[in-house]
């Protein structure tokens, strides 16, 4: 248990209902201070319910939530000043340009970051005099970002912080999250992108139909660690499934087997094929991946319906990944 100090956020028991629809019910969770922290989930999980309760903007129906020490309703200015928020959908005046923006809001704030700053931080350098209208969708979202920042936060949120990014402009995105990491900033970053939550956080709560499902590092998250792992390796030419030393079933030109003891089963495989000078091309041992826990555990819910992964599916796509 962490002592108060370093707790940045806890949430307990947080429940949030639209009319009869329950968005979120009795979530659960805490955040340290330094750490960064992921809600995970397909769309309408939540997720944005519950950091705008985090951020004041929405009001709850049950549940303590405790922000920087502070009850976050009612939005005290004392919490909002060391508060960074980038919102999922953001108005900002059109005719203002950036730097004009970033300047006025820098005034918010009692010690705010020199607006060059941020606007090398979030890669604007060559649009500090251009409007806001005439920003493309990505330059838009990184000024986002660079509001979220302007104010030297302890604690931002940044909720889809990417969507709608190309891959180098997200790439730049995940930069700046680890330098504001690194600067001391603890960051609770809400995301339907997996890699995006593998990349970037200490710690992943998975989200669907409004409640948490899983929650823990990326690398053990939903008992990733501890699941069987899956061997593949490329036929030996001339052998079939039949003579391989362990119950492995053929995959067009793989061979695939899923053993709950991988170091007895590679001590076999291996054995038996260094006893005959048989190659074992591509040979790979894999656990389940985060998208494989992702999908199994979202399964159902809207998001993650429209992808398609039935739960038959997933023990076949196991290790057929990277
Ligand atoms: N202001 C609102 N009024 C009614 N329903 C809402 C409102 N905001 C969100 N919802 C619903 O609550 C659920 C959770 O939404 P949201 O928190 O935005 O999820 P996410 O950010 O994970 O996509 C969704 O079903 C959404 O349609
Ligand atoms: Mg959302």
């Amino acid at each position: 248990m962490v002592s108060a100090a370093q707790v940045a956020v806890e949430v307990d028991g947080l429940s949030k209902r639209y009319g009869t629809l329950e968005a979120v019910r009795s979530v659960s969770f805490a955040v340290e201070r330094g750490e960064v922290f992921a809600l995970l989930g397909p769309n309408g999980a939540g997720k944005t319910t519950t950091v705008e309760i985090l951020e004041g903007f929405r009001s709850r129906d049950a549940g303590t939530v405790s922000v920087l020490g502070h009850d976050p309703s009612g939005r005290p200015r004392a919490l909002r000043e060391r508060l960074g928020i980038v919102l999922q959908e953001l108005a900002v005046e059109p005719n203002l340009t950036v730097r004009e923006v970033l300047t006025r809001n820098a005034g918010y704030y009692p010690s705010p970051r020199p607006v060059d700053e941020v606007i090398a931080l979030v890669g604007l350098e060559g649009k500090a005099s251009s409007r806001i209208a005439r920003l493309s969708g990505g330059q838009q979202r990184r000024l986002d970002v660079g509001l979220g920042i302007i104010g030297r936060p302890e604690l931002i949120f940044l909720d889809e912080p990417t969507t709608g990014f190309d891959p180098s402009a997200r790439r730049g995105a995940w930069d700046l999250v680890r330098a504001l990491q690194e600067g001391g900033t603890t960051i609770i970053l809400t995301t339907h992108y997996m890699d995006e939550a593998e990349a970037l956080a200490d710690r992943v709560a998975v989200i669907a139909r409004g409640q948490i499902v899983a929650l823990g590092p990326p690398s053990s998250i939903g008992g990733r660690d501890v699941s069987e792992a899956t061997i593949r390796f490329r036929m030996p030419p001339g052998v079939a499934a039949s003579d391989l030393p362990v119950p492995a079933r053929a995959i067009g030109e793989f061979a695939e087997l899923t053993s709950a003891d991988e170091i007895e089963s590679l001590h076999r495989l291996t054995g038996w094929a260094l006893e005959r000078a048989l190659p074992l091309t591509g040979l790979t041992v894999e656990r389940l991946t985060l998208e494989d826990v992702y999908l199994r555990l979202t399964a159902g819910s809207d998001g993650a319906g429209s992808i398609g992964a039935p739960t038959e599916q997933l023990s076949a796509s196991v290790g057929g990944r990277r």
